[in-house]
């Protein structure tokens, strides 16, 4: 399997737990020693491979990397993304749109939503080679809410869901099945760090392993142009809630 963004957060935590059930895993990102610390937490089953996902070079190639390597890929799940700090003010994690400049659109976009494009373009002859693969499309409520200040990022993640479904019905004859997967409450990664700062911030936070469930069963089951909601689908399927998940940080 290939995780994006499998440097830290919930890609991280995703290709801890596809490798625990015995998966070899492609970690992808930017930052080499990001990966690098990954793929030592996990062992020989860990790959890591430094690539742009917003760089249609740096994805051709990786997709050349795999085929010449494994020659099939079973799991993609398109994790990498950048939210308004990544790319801007760090400490500015909204933006009235009329001050977005057209490089932080392009950017926000070009990863959360290129990205995973490049990514199913490039990896379609692997996956198909599988004989049964299944892409895993990591998204957002702001997909759907109606929240100022976060519009390159909702679009994105729109487009993201919008991918999914017409992909799923495309590949749905040649055995690559296509999802959604939604973190519905925020999780607590190493960038959310830094937003706990702000005295007012008192939201509730999961740790990024509630994910992991969930992405097992989409990339085992037969289901295809879904939408799972994480939380509730480990609630709904015996795997708690609250309880079992809430990250508890220290408060800056
Ligand atoms: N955390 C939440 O509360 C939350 C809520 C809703 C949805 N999500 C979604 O869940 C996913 C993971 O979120 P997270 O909080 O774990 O994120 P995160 O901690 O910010 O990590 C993002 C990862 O993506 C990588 N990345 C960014 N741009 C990239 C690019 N162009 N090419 C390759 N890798 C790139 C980063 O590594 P490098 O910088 O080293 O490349 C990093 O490892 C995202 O899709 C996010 O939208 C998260």
């Amino acid at each position: 399997m290939l995780v994006t963004g499998a440097g830290r957060g919930i890609g991280r935590a995703i290709a801890r737990g596809f490798a625990a059930e015995g998966a070899e895993v492609i970690l992808v990102g930017r930052t080499r020693e990001a990966l690098d610390a990954v793929a030592a937490e996990i062992g020989s089953a860990a790959d890591a491979v430094t690539c742009d996902v917003s760089s249609e070079h740096d994805v051709d190639a990786l997709a050349k990397y795999v085929a010449d390597r494994y020659g099939w890929l079973h799991v993609l799940v398109n994790c990498a993304a950048l939210r308004m700090h990544h790319v801007g003010d760090p400490s500015a994690f909204r933006k009235p749109l009329a001050d977005v400049t057209p490089r932080e659109w392009d950017a926000i976009v070009g990863t959360n939503l290129r990205g995973p494009y490049l990514l199913c373009r490039a990896l379609a002859g692997v996956l198909r080679a599988a004989g049964g693969a299944s892409v895993i499309n990591v998204s957002a409520g702001a997909a759907t809410s109606a929240e100022g200040g976060r519009a390159p990022y909702a679009a994105s993640k729109a487009g993201l869901e919008a991918l999914t479904r017409t992909l799923a019905a495309e590949w749905r004859d040649v055995g690559i099945r296509v999802n959604t997967l939604v973190p519905d409450q925020r999780v607590l990664t190493e960038g959310h760090h830094v937003e706990l700062r702000a005295p007012e911030e008192r939201a509730r936070y999961v740790v990024p392993e509630a994910l992991v469930p969930p992405a097992l069963y989409l990339a085992t089951s037969g289901v295809t142009g879904q939408r799972v909601e994480a939380l509730a689908w480990n609630e709904a399927n015996g795997f708690g809630g609250w309880d079992r998940w809430e990250a508890r940080p220290e408060r800056g």
